[in-house]
């Protein structure tokens, strides 16, 4: 019998674009698809993988027959950092961060640039109609540092590297990491990487060890106008004591497309702080046409029972 695959996206804009990606693959599978809950419910009982994203963790309570959940994105929070049912008997995999990665390298090459670039100084000028001189930086000055030299952070590090920046890198253990200039290891090796760069950049997952990295201890270890730029998870960063660094100044910029709670509400600070470019969690867009061939190489895998790819380990968390 051909195993029932739900597929579940809250984007229901793209929900026609995967089951364009997915149909061929009817012969194999029995795909269903939902964008909510209710649309879902009626697959939970037969459903044995869940490949989705932004569906309710609820929702596998009613799902006796799991075996496999194929996360659409990189992060699997919602799933591993937590409990649930038939959590030990269900495989959990995650997309492989390169497949998401051109698009984020390009959001933070974005926003170093602006900064580099001095677009708020010459779009004053403009707006003045002056016709004034501004010295406009370059990359090649900074020192961008990279938290996180997993699959994405890498691809950021070698994007900064062929543009001319220095870079330095942070990660959990001491793998080998060519792409960086230098790299500093563990939380020892905080302080001395938060010191060395003028960009820090957050490319790291939600686990209990990331837990508000960056807190008040680090934001006072961090060079003076330092600019923050955070496209890992909200959760990386205590954002009270980021909102005093950059009203001291501390912090000189700080670029968010995550926060510690989304949707970020109405009433919060970050919306109008001068010092704050934001966007809406969309910097590592789960493109189906970028995404789906990961899960239907893993699928293949599944149904030949070979090797999955992107297994979430669950000590790591991701
Ligand atoms: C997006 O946030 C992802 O985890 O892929």
């Amino acid at each position: 019998m051909k195993p029932r695959v739900l597929v579940y996206t809250k984007y229901s804009t793209d929900l026609p674009r995967f089951v364009e990606m997915l149909s061929p693959d009817a012969a194999q599978a029995d795909f269903a698809f939902a964008t909510t809950p209710e649309e879902a419910a009626p697959h939970l009982p037969t459903t044995e993988i869940l490949y989705g994203w932004g569906f309710p963790l609820a929702m596998t309570k009613s799902m006796p027959r799991l075996k496999w959940i194929q996360k659409m994105g990189a992060g699997v929070e919602d799933v591993s950092g937590v409990k649930w049912p038939f959590k030990d008997s269900v495989i959990l995999t995650r997309t492989d961060g390169r497949l998401i990665a051109p698009r984020m390298v390009e959001y933070v090459l974005a926003a170093v640039l602006r900064r580099t670039l001095k677009t708020e100084a010459t779009d004053s000028l403009r707006r003045r109609r002056e016709w004034g001189y501004v010295e406009l930086g370059s990359v090649r000055q900074e020192t961008i540092g990279i938290a996180g030299l997993g699959e994405i952070g890498s691809e950021v590090a070698k994007a900064f590297r062929a543009l001319g920046a220095k870079v330095v890198g942070w990660r959990r253990s001491d793998t080998p990491s060519p792409e960086v200039d230098r790299l500093f290891v563990g939380p020892e090796g905080l302080r001395d990487f938060l010191s060395s760069a003028s960009t820090v950049v957050l490319v790291l997952p939600k686990t209990d060890e990331t837990r508000r990295l960056i807190g008040r201890e680090a934001l006072a270890a961090v060079r003076p106008g330092v600019h923050l730029v955070n496209v890992g998870r909200g959760d990386l960063v205590d954002e009270p004591a980021l909102l005093e660094a950059l009203d001291s100044g501390r912090v000189g910029h700080a670029t968010m497309d995550v926060f510690a709670t989304e949707p970020l509400p109405p009433e919060h600070p970050f919306w109008d702080h001068p010092k704050v470019s934001m966007t809406p969690h969309l910097s590592g867009p789960l493109i189906p046409e970028d995404v789906a061939p990961h899960f239907l190489r893993n699928l293949q895998a599944y149904l030949e029972r070979g090797t999955l790819q992107n297994v979430v380990d669950p000590q790591r968390q991701y």
